[in-house]
Formats: C-alpha cells, sequence, structure tokens
C-alpha cells in the first residue's frame, strides 16, 4: 500500500544567498521528491513569527524570525512516500555538527541557525505550513 505525503521545505536565507537552491533541489529530486509546488519570496518578520509560532517560548525565537525574513526563501511542496521523515533524514540534524555525512545540512549548514534548509517535523503541522505559503 503506498503512503504518498506532501511535506513543506524551505530553502533558507543562507543557502539562497550562496546560490544553492539547485543543487539542494537536485538532492531533493535525486533521492525520489517531486517538487510539486515552489516559490520564491521573502517574508516579513511578522509572517516569520507566525510560520515559527511553535517556538514563540524559546530564547532563540527572536533571532529566528528576523533570520527567516531576512533575505529571499524558496519554499516547496515535496512529495513522495513517506515524504515527511525521509525529508527530515534527508535535510540531517538540526544542528549541522551533528549533521550525518551526505544529509543537505551535514553538505551547506553553516550553524544551527544557518542551517540551510526548513522541513516540517509530522505530518500535521505539515499541512499547515504547506497552507501557510500555498493557499489556494
Ligand atoms: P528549523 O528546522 O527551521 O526549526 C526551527 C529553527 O530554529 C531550527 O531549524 C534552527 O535553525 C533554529 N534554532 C536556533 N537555535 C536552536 C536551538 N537551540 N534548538 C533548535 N533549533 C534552533
Amino acid at each position: 500500500m503506498s503512503n504518498i505525503e506532501q511535506t513543506l521545505s524551505i530553502i533558507k536565507p543562507d543557502a539562497v544567498e550562496r546560490n544553492l537552491d539547485n543543487a539542494i533541489k537536485d538532492m531533493f529530486k535525486s533521492n525520489g521528491f517531486l517538487i510539486v509546488k515552489e516559490k520564491k519570496i521573502q517574508i516579513e518578520k511578522y509572517e516569520a513569527e507566525k510560520f515559527y509560532k511553535v517556538h514563540e517560548t524559546k530564547s532563540f525565537y527572536n533571532d529566528l524570525c528576523s533570520y527567516l525574513s531576512s533575505g529571499p526563501i524558496v519554499a516547496m511542496v515535496l512529495e513522495k512516500e513517506n515524504a515527511v521523515l525521509d525529508n527530515r533524514e534527508l535535510m540531517g540534524a538540526t544542528n549541522p555538527k551533528d549533521a550525518l555525512k551526505g544529509t543537505i545540512r551535514e553538505r551547506y549548514g553553516i550553524s544551527i541557525d544557518k542551517n540551510s534548509v526548513h522541513g516540517s517535523d509530522s505530518l500535521k503541522n505539515a499541512e499547515i505550513e504547506i497552507n501557510f505559503f500555498f493557499k489556494d
């Protein structure tokens, strides 16, 4: 039985700034993900605050929201079997220094803040996050 899922991925400002968007998209495609929607945008800080609301009590919340709104990002809907978990595996650990070899964050991440990509952490959040960027 197939378990096709969609998840939200964001290529963050540090990676877009270094022109890594095509290299990262190629990693998704070569790992079996279809990029079914995508857009390159820059969001306002209040929108980043809404997007990362689950982290609002964390010490890093303000810096995180400033950072996500600091430059262009690429938001994408990725689709494949088990997309949510497989994307998290392909991204690697949140902190690039802990990320396994061959993962996106091990290859391209600079720091825990500038970790190049975001991916939804559950199917429920995937739906919420996809709606956030692609309501239509
Ligand atoms: P992301 O997957 O986009 O989700 C929230 C982000 O907060 C995370 O990636 C990190 O870039 C950032 N962040 C900064 N500090 C921390 C921390 N101490 N723990 C977890 N995430 C952090």
